[in-house]
């Protein structure tokens, strides 16, 4: 019988994944759910020829330089791949694998529900009701903002973008969207392309941060972006917290320039700006966005797919270095 190939898991990832794991793998799982510093990490990777990590294990130049060289492959758990320095891992000659295409309907379920919950003050209802302070109907009481006829402007329109189009226009919204590059008209669907996120943000009513965080990402919507938005916009973000200056945002929201906002990360996770907990018109998520147990066991399912290609020599599946 040939030897298993060792694989660490460094969560604890879903029932369907680990059984997986353990009937084709020598896995160690990590049932109590911590997340591995870098130290910890290279030490628990001694004679694993393989990882499976989530966001949380940051694999920086530091991390990857002291891993153990038994370490060919590392798939992380995550579309986004922020977390990992993929320039470090092609020096080293690590393979690295993500999630794609299987979680985009979520994410966007996801986003639409934060502009619903952001947009009809959902927060707030549900703290009026539960606390017994609720005095019955009224005609003034708890007015929210409609959809029909305004626009939603998308930041970013890669596969979650798009699943949010095709759900916000059922809602009556109109789609604008800015890219890198203009989409075909199948996939624009009808909606309207802008060059210039500025120009985008002039006319967003409601805005959906939808791209991963680059560079040219990080602390984009800062005060002066904001400053170009309608009066009263929503703003919702499902992508990444660095992408937005969160004492700007709670500034805006504390002033009423955004009326609301629907957010599902932030920029230090699992640490939330001390104002926008304290703020009302703003709906949190614990970066949930992908969190439904039949994506959650497809992320998996695909990764292991990768570990399988790489191991059996086949070319392996969203390799991304
Ligand atoms: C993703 O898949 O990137 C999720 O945001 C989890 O980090």
């Amino acid at each position: 019988m040939t030897k298993k190939t060792k694989i660490l898991a460094t969560r604890h990832y879903p029932d369907a994944v680990e059984q997986r794991l353990t009937r084709d793998y020598e896995a160690t799982l990590n049932p109590e759910d911590s997340y591995f510093k870098t130290k910890n990490l290279a030490r628990a990777s001694v004679e694993m020829g393989g990882l499976l990590i989530s966001p949380r294990e940051i694999l920086d130049a530091r991390c990857i330089d002291i891993l153990p060289s038994s370490v060919r492959i590392v798939g992380t758990f995550s579309v986004g791949t922020d977390h990992i320095d993929l320039e470090a891992a092609r020096q080293r000659g690590l393979t690295v694998t993500n999630v794609r295409g299987v979680l985009a309907e979520t994410c966007a379920d996801l986003a639409m529900m934060l502009l619903l919950t952001a947009a009809r003050r959902a927060f707030e209802g549900d703290q009026l009701v539960r606390t017994g302070t609720w005095s019955g109907w009224a005609p003034k009481q708890l007015l929210g903002i409609g959809f029909q006829g305004k626009r939603l402007g998308i930041l970013g329109m890669g596969q979650i973008g798009r699943a949010l189009a095709r759900r916000a226009s059922a809602f009556g919204l109109s789609i604008h969207y800015c890219n890198r590059n203009r989409l075909s008209p199948d996939l624009e669907a009808g909606a309207t392309y802008h060059s210039n996120p500025d120009q985008m943000l002039a006319i967003s009513d409601f805005l959906s941060l939808n791209c991963p965080a680059t560079p040219e990402t990080v602390g984009f919507l800062n005060f002066h972006r904001i400053s170009l938005l309608p009066d009263r916009c929503v703003i919702v973000n499902v992508s990444r917290g660095e992408l937005v200056d969160e004492t700007a945002l709670s500034t805006a929201l504390i002033q009423g320039k955004v009326a609301a906002a629907g957010l599902d990360v932030f920029a230090n996770e699992p640490h939330v700006h001390e104002r926008l907990r304290k703020l009302t018109n703003v709906f949190l998520m614990p970066h949930a966005g992908s969190a439904t147990l039949e994506t959650r066991i497809a992320m998996g399912m695909q990764i292991l797919d990768s570990f399988d290609a790489f191991f059996n020599g086949r070319e392996v599946p969203n390799r991304i270095a």
